[in-house]
């Protein structure tokens, strides 16, 4: 099969030219002005913005979290995805405490397999590290292409490691060619405020916030950044909120130390006002909690300094009666919110469109950083000779309002219902198959592969 996208505006990290694509098989074959070969299909790109499928490299599918699942599985997820122009995603495999991170990964491959739409990867979560976890961590790297390890200094009790398993976690996974990343909040702190609202009877989701204030992910991702510079370790801190964050990122740079930073959408474009409104808030329940109007400026700063390399969206949705569970008591309420589909749109319609960042930062921070970052630069995150032909084709001036009633997410409700987006994904080429056209996807599930990443160095 075989496909020319001709005369589209072609956005990558750092040109912006007009030029046809020719697809053989699923990688992209020629790049050049009026080309003249012979394809089974010819799509006319011209208006239209043609840039690399974005890869979202924080997303939670199908997983066991908080006594219930995240409520998209492999299918509808990365479905979602496509309808929205992400091509890729990396799910987080969780270690069970006290079992070996293969038999976590065994789960995940049990859910994934087969399902897919999109391709998608893993970081493995280690929430147990031991001898045994130590022993794992070169054949996740060398056997499985698993070259991220994701730690989490809260969820005391089910998810959180201490700092002596950081730090020897760290020194393996450097030893191995690997990457640290982390959910960087101070668990004991947050522990201690949900007791202490609990025991006043504040229930409510408003709560929920009140117990992580920005201190809580200062504190810890100063922490975490000290202790990757001790170890040398290649370092990411997972959706950043804050400016007080933000700024011990900046700290470690001054010291020539490099720590990835990611944010996400919702803590760019939402803020914590959303939590004022009874049990509706629950909608917005994640981890960290929306923040303020000051650090929607910080992050926005950060993306364009550089400081902030990636937009993803911690996508992790629930149903309105899953946040049930929570309804007397903001502990008990599923953290996450649905995001995998808005992400793109979002993105190009506040940002660019308002004049927030450049068409080659959008590029830059939902697709081509997240491959360079995680090992999988240049067969995934930029159109070139070579690379794999995950392409989307993208309308920006059509638009469109967002609701529950029409997207494909498996969740009854949108956190933007109702917002008005300049900007829409029309065509999505996955791996040089048309995956989304006419509002249709065109794939079938088992579709999307697993992709084995590479070592990682920490430079990018
Ligand atoms: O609230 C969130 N973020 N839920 C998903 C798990 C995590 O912390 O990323
Ligand atoms: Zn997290
Ligand atoms: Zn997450």
């Amino acid at each position: 099969m075989s496909i020319i996208i001709k005369n589209g505006r072609v956005i990558t990290a750092d040109e912006d030219y007009v030029a046809d694509i020719f697809i053989e098989g699923e990688t992209v074959s020629l790049i050049g002005k009026n080309l003249q070969v012979k394809a089974d299909k010819t799509i006319d790109a011209a208006g239209k913005l043609v840039m690399p499928g974005g890869i979202d490299p924080h997303v939670h599918l199908d997983m066991p979290f908080m006594g219930t699942y995240s409520s998209d599985n492999y299918e509808t997820g990365t479905g979602a995805a496509l309808f929205g122009g992400t091509t890729m995603v990396i799910d987080f495999v969780l270690q069970t405490q006290g079992k070996s991170l293969y038999h976590a990964l065994e789960a995940w491959q049990g859910r994934s397999n087969g399902n897919a739409l999109c391709d998608y990867s893993f970081h493995m979560a280690v929430t147990d590290f031991n001898e045994n976890t130590k022993s794992e961590i070169s054949k996740m790297v060398n056997d499985e292409g698993i070259t991220s390890f994701k730690t989490f200094m809260a969820y005391k009790g089910a998810l959180m490691i201490d700092d002596r398993q950081m730090v020897g976690l760290m020194q393996e996974v450097m030893k191995q060619g690997g990457m640290v990343t982390v959910h960087a909040t101070n668990g004991d702190v947050i522990d201690f405020l949900i007791a202490k609202h609990r025991a006043e009877g504040k229930l409510a989701p408003l709560y929920h916030y009140l117990s992580q204030p920005e201190i809580t992910e200062s504190e810890a991702s100063g922490r975490f950044a000290d202790m990757a510079h001790y170890t040398g370790v290649p370092a990411y801190i997972v959706h950043m909120t804050c400016e007080g964050a933000i700024n011990q990122v900046r700290r470690a740079a001054q010291r020539n130390q490099k720590v990835f930073a990611e944010t996400c959408t919702q803590y760019l474009l939402l803020d914590a006002s959303l939590y004022e409104q009874n049990f509706e808030g629950a909608k917005w329940v994640m981890s960290p909690p929306l923040r303020e109007k000051k650090d929607q400026a910080a992050l926005w700063g950060a993306i364009n300094q550089g400081t902030v390399q990636i937009v993803a969206t911690d996508h992790c949705p629930f149903m309105w009666e899953q946040k049930q569970m929570g309804k007397d008591d903001f502990s008990k309420i599923p953290n996450g919110h649905p995001g995998i589909e808005t992400r793109m749109e979002l993105l190009f319609s506040e940002g660019v469109n308002k004049g927030k960042i450049s068409l080659n930062k959008y590029v830059e921070v939902t697709s081509t950083n997240a491959a360079k970052v995680f090992g999988m630069f240049p067969k995934k995150g930029c159109i070139a000779v070579g690379s794999d032909a995950d392409i989307i084709i993208f309308d920006p001036n059509e638009e469109h309002i967002l609701s529950a009633k029409t997207h494909h997410m498996h969740v009854d409700y949108s956190a933007y219902e109702g917002w008005k987006v300049k900007g829409k994904t029309k065509t999505v080429l996955m791996r040089g198959q048309i995956a989304i056209e006419n509002n249709a996807l065109k794939i079938q599930r088992g579709y999307g592969k697993f992709v084995k990443r590479n070592k990682v160095n920490g430079i990018i």
